[in-house]
């Protein structure tokens, strides 16, 4: 069955969508997206993805036009159709098709792009012996909030990290660590797990607010802090969340194994966790 897509209110093979050169998603970088799991068929957190879909669409003006039945609608049409159980599903949202010019469209019809592809399976040896990973300075701007398509600094330290061996890049801003490239980071440092703070520099990752949560719920001391590079170096656990990989153990940072130089205690807890929600 070949892959489905749904392009500004109808479902079709993916293949067969045509955009316009002049979508300003492809001029600009003017949009915004989501990438959504479905597990056995059922779209995780798909609410927390809404809302933050709305939220990223908000803050650089871009209308929603569909309300969170309606999403939802679409992401459980879509799903029976591809067929697939595990589902990965991508959504954009651009401010629609217009001659090119920096300033708004009036009016403007945004674009509606969703995609359903099969979810690969993560190696299984990444989940139960770790990745590695970089770090790289944080050239991003200053709204990493915002899940916007303007990912090229991610692009580029993604390949640099593809060309380091590693799986991996982690942005530093000013000593400081923000966040992968398309992942959250934490670190256990003796007992306590730790995220970088979430504000403007880093983006509230789904996966994050879920981990953070199921760290509660098993009764372990949880801070959102800043977090030095060096701290992160000598932490006891680190770990990277994300929708596609869940809870990825770090065994090593540049080159320099973290605690024993494999997956920590916490974090095979956490994994385990997670796992029962999804
Ligand atoms: N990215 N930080 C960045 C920069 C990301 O790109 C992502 C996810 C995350 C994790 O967020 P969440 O847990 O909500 O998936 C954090 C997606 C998967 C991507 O761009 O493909």
């Amino acid at each position: 069955m070949p892959d489905i897509g749904y392009w500004n209110g109808q479902f079709s093979s993916l293949q067969d969508i045509r955009l316009s050169p002049e979508d300003r998603g492809f001029l600009f970088g003017d949009g915004v997206y989501e990438v959504i799991r479905a597990y056995q068929g059922v779209p995780a957190f798909a609410g927390d993805h809404f809302n933050r879909l709305v939220r990223s669409a908000g803050e650089i003006r871009i209308p929603v036009p569909f309300d969170q039945a309606t999403f939802q609608e679409i992401l459980l049409s879509g799903i029976r159709q591809s067929g697939y159980s595990e589902v990965k599903i991508y959504i954009e949202i651009t401010r629609g098709v217009a001659p090119r010019d920096h300033v708004f469209p009036a009016p403007c019809e945004p674009t509606v792009f969703f995609s359903f592809r099969e979810m690969g399976k993560v190696p299984s040896e990444w989940r139960l012996k770790g990745v590695s990973v970089i770090t790289v300075p944080d050239i991003r701007w200053n709204r990493c909030d915002i899940k916007s398509l303007n990912l090229l600094p991610n692009v580029l330290a993604k390949q640099q990290a593809k060309e380091a061996g590693v799986f991996e890049a982690i942005f530093i801003r000013e000593g400081s660590v923000m966040e992968g490239a398309t992942s959250n980071v934490f670190m256990v440092c003796q007992g306590g797990i730790y995220t970088p703070l979430i504000n403007h520099q880093v983006l509230a990752g789904v996966t994050q607010q879920h981990v953070m949560r199921t760290a509660q719920r098993l009764g372990k001391g949880m801070e959102c802090r800043s977090i030095s590079l060096e701290e992160l170096m000598r932490a006891d656990e680190v770990f990277l969340t994300g929708t596609t990989i869940e809870i990825l153990p770090v065994v090593a940072i540049d080159g320099c194994s973290v605690g024993q130089g494999e997956p920590g205690a916490l974090t095979k807890e956490l994994q385990r966790g997670f796992a029962s929600l999804v």
